[in-house]
C-alpha cells in the first residue's frame, strides 16, 4: 500500500495515476513511484535575480542529498525577485511570490520542500508560503557574496553605493571615481554583504529554526554552503518521515528569537514586515510592539555596515550567527524548536568568538541597547519604527520645522533647489510611499539630504516616511508609519513648516498641530493618490487588499493558511 501525499497522484493502477507517472517517467524508474516522498526544490534562481544566480548550483547540492536519503528530488522554478531590477519595487510583488509559491506547492504531487532564496524578498516570499502550505519545509539560504575592494578598501554593497552616492553629491567624489568602483561592488556570487534585508533574513531563518543549523551567513562561494545544501536535501526527507511542519517549528517563541537575533545582529528594519507577514500566515500572535519590548534593550554586538565596520564574509570568519547566538543565548527562548527536531540552543553550545572586532562580547557590546523602536503619536496612531543604532544620536530627541514631499518625484524635482526652505534642523517628509500609495512601499525613506546642505557638510537630518529603508541605509529616519497617507493617516495632512517632534526615548513622533485642527484639514491631494489608482491585474487586487505595515502587508486574503490538502483531480 502506497501512502504519502504525493502517492495520491501516483498510486494505483487507474487511468489517472497512469497519467501522473507516465508524464513524469523520462529517466525516473518504477521505482521512483513506490511511496518514497518526492521533495520539491523550490528555486528562485534567476538570471534576472543575480543574488541567486547560483542556486541551481546549490539545488544540484540538494537533489544529491535528497536521492542519497531515498527521495525524489524535483526542481521547482518560482517566482523570483530581484532586488535592484524590478520596478516599481520588489516589495509590490513579495505577495504575488508568496501566493503563486504557496499555489504551486498544494497543486503538486510533492511531500516536502526545500526552499532555495537569498536576494531581500525571496526567503520571506518561500517562508510566506510554505507557512501557508504547511508542507515539511526547509530553507536553505544562499548566502552572501565575498567582499569586494575598491583602491584598497572594503566595499559593502548598498551602504556604499549610499555613501559613495552623497560624495558625489557633497563634491568631494568626482562623478568618474564613482563609476569606477561600479566593477568593484560586486565580487561573486551571492547576496548583498552588508547587514542588509537578505543578510538579515538569511540569518533569521536558521533563528526561526527553518534551516539546517550553521548554515547561515554561508558565503555564497563557500564549498561549505554546498555541504549543507546536500546536508538539507537528506534533512527534507526525514522532515517527510517524521511529518515535521513549518507550523511544528515556527512558534512565538521562535519569532520572539528572531526578535532578540534582529537586536544583536543589527539587522535589516525590513524584517518587521516580513517577520509580521510570515507571523501572521501560521497564526502566530506577533504583533509591533513585540519588537521594541523583546528586541530595544538587546545589546548590538555585531560591528557590520551599515551600523558598522565589517561585512558579511568577516562575520562568518568570526564564528557566524552561532556566536552571536551564543553571547545572547540567556536571552532566548530554550524551547524554540528546529527542523532538526531539537531546540536552536541545542545547536549553539559550542560555538565561539574568533575575531571580538567583528562579534563583541555580551559584556562589551557595541551599543549597549539596539533593536527597533516603536514609534507612536498623532503622526503614527498605529505605529512607526526606527533603527536607533543607525541613526545619529543627537537627533534622536528633535524638533523641527516639515519640508514635506508629496512622492519620490516631487522629492526628486525640488530636493537639490538651492531655493529650497530648509536647513539642518528641518525635518525632511516623503510621503506617498506606503504600500498602497506608492503602490507597493518602496525603500526610499532615507531620503537623500539636499546637497547645499551637504556642502555644508551636513551628513544626517531627521526624516520621516511611510515607505521603506533599503536594509543597507542608514540614518535618522522614521518609517514604515501607520496608517500611510493614501489609508487616510495623518501624515498627509502635515504641511511645510509644521513642527515635527521625535522623541525615541519617550517612543514619540508628533506633529504641533492641535487635534481638531489635524482632523480637519484636507489631506494633500498629491500625497493620497501619488500615483493613479491601478485600473487592472495585481497591482489593483494589491493596493485594494494589502494590510498596513504594522501588520506586516500582507493581502488581507492570504493571511493564515489553506494547508496542503490534496486538489481534486484533473481528468
Ligand atoms: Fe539582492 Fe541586495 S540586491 S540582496
Amino acid at each position: 500500500m502506497v501512502t504519502g501525499r504525493s502517492a495520491q497522484w501516483y498510486g494505483g493502477a487507474d487511468r489517472n495515476a497512469y497519467i501522473h507517472r507516465a508524464w513524469m517517467r523520462r529517466g525516473l524508474p518504477p521505482h521512483a513511484f513506490d511511496g518514497r516522498p518526492h521533495i520539491a526544490i523550490a528555486n528562485t534562481a534567476s538570471d534576472l535575480t543575480p543574488c541567486n544566480a547560483h542556486l541551481d548550483e546549490v539545488g544540484r547540492s540538494v537533489a544529491n542529498g535528497v536521492y542519497e536519503a531515498g527521495g525524489i528530488p524535483l526542481n521547482l522554478p518560482v517566482v523570483s525577485l530581484g532586488e535592484t531590477q524590478v520596478r516599481p519595487t520588489a516589495m509590490l510583488w513579495r505577495n504575488l511570490a508568496a501566493m503563486a509559491i504557496e499555489e504551486m506547492l498544494r497543486a503538486n504531487p510533492i511531500d516536502g520542500v526545500v526552499l532555495l532564496g537569498g536576494c531581500d524578498k525571496t526567503i520571506p516570499s518561500l517562508l510566506m508560503a510554505a507557512a501557508s502550505v504547511n508542507l515539511p519545509a526547509v530553507v536553505v539560504p544562499g548566502g552572501p557574496m565575498l567582499t569586494g575592494t575598491f583602491r584598497g578598501a572594503p566595499l559593502g554593497c548598498g551602504t556604499d553605493v549610499w555613501r559613495l552616492g552623497e560624495e558625489v553629491r557633497a563634491g568631494t567624489l568626482s562623478q568618474a571615481e564613482f563609476l569606477q568602483s561600479e566593477s568593484s561592488m560586486i565580487r561573486s556570487k551571492g547576496h548583498c554583504n552588508t547587514m542588509g534585508t537578505a543578510s538579515t533574513m538569511g540569518l533569521l531563518a536558521e533563528v526561526l529554526g527553518m534551516t539546517v543549523p550553521g548554515v547561515a551567513g554561508t558565503p555564497a562561494s563557500d564549498s561549505r554552503l554546498l555541504e549543507a545544501a546536500h546536508t538539507t536535501g537528506a534533512l527534507a526527507v526525514e522532515l517527510v518521515a517524521a511529518d515535521r511542519r513549518p507550523t511544528d517549528v515556527m512558534s512565538r517563541a521562535s519569532f520572539l528569537n528572531a526578535i532578540v537575533a534582529l537586536a544583536a545582529l543589527g539587522g535589516s528594519t525590513n524584517a518587521v514586515v516580513h517577520l509580521l507577514a510570515i507571523a501572521g500566515r501560521l497564526g502566530v500572535h506577533l504583533t509591533l510592539d513585540d519588537f521594541d519590548r523583546t528586541g530595544s534593550g538587546v545589546p548590538l554586538l555585531v560591528d557590520l555596515q551599515p551600523a558598522g565596520r565589517f561585512l558579511m564574509d568577516d562575520l562568518y570568519r568570526a564564528g557566524g550567527l552561532h556566536a552571536v547566538l551564543h553571547e545572547i543565548r540567556h536571552l532566548l527562548d530554550p524551547a524554540a524548536l528546529t527542523v532538526t527536531g531539537r531546540p536552536l540552543a541545542d545547536h549553539i553550545g559550542e560555538a565561539r568568538i574568533h575575531d571580538p572586532e567583528v562579534i563583541r562580547t555580551f559584556g562589551k557590546p557595541l551599543r549597549e541597547e539596539a533593536g527597533i523602536a516603536v514609534l507612536r503619536g498623532n503622526l503614527a496612531p498605529d505605529g512607526a519604527v526606527i533603527k536607533p543604532a543607525a541613526a545619529s544620536p543627537h537627533l534622536l530627541r528633535h524638533r523641527g520645522p516639515a519640508v514635506v514631499f508629496d512622492s519620490i518625484e516631487d522629492l526628486h524635482a525640488r530636493i537639490d533647489d538651492p531655493d529650497l526652505d530648509v536647513t539642518a534642523d528641518s525635518v525632511l517628509v516623503l510621503r506617498g510611499c506606503g504600500p498602497k500609495g506608492y503602490p507597493g512601499m518602496p525603500e526610499v525613506a532615507n531620503l537623500p539630504l539636499p546637497s547645499k546642505l551637504l556642502a555644508e557638510g551636513v551628513r544626517d537630518m531627521v526624516r520621516v516616511c511611510d515607505g521603506r529603508m533599503s536594509g543597507t541605509a542608514y540614518g535618522t529616519v522614521v518609517l514604515h508609519v501607520a496608517p500611510e497617507a493614501a489609508a487616510g493617516g495623518p501624515l498627509a495632512r502635515v504641511r511645510a513648516g509644521d513642527t515635527i517632534t521625535l522623541d525615541v526615548a519617550a517612543r514619540r513622533l508628533d506633529v504641533d498641530v492641535p487635534a481638531s485642527e489635524l482632523a480637519t484639514r484636507e489631506p494633500a491631494p498629491a500625497a493620497v493618490r501619488a500615483f493613479a489608482r491601478p485600473d487592472r491585474g495585481w497591482q489593483r487586487l494589491y493596493v485594494e487588499t494589502v494590510q498596513q505595515a504594522d501588520t506586516g502587508a500582507d493581502l488581507d486574503f492570504l493571511i493564515g493558511s489553506s494547508g496542503d490538502r490534496v486538489p481534486r483531480e484533473s481528468h
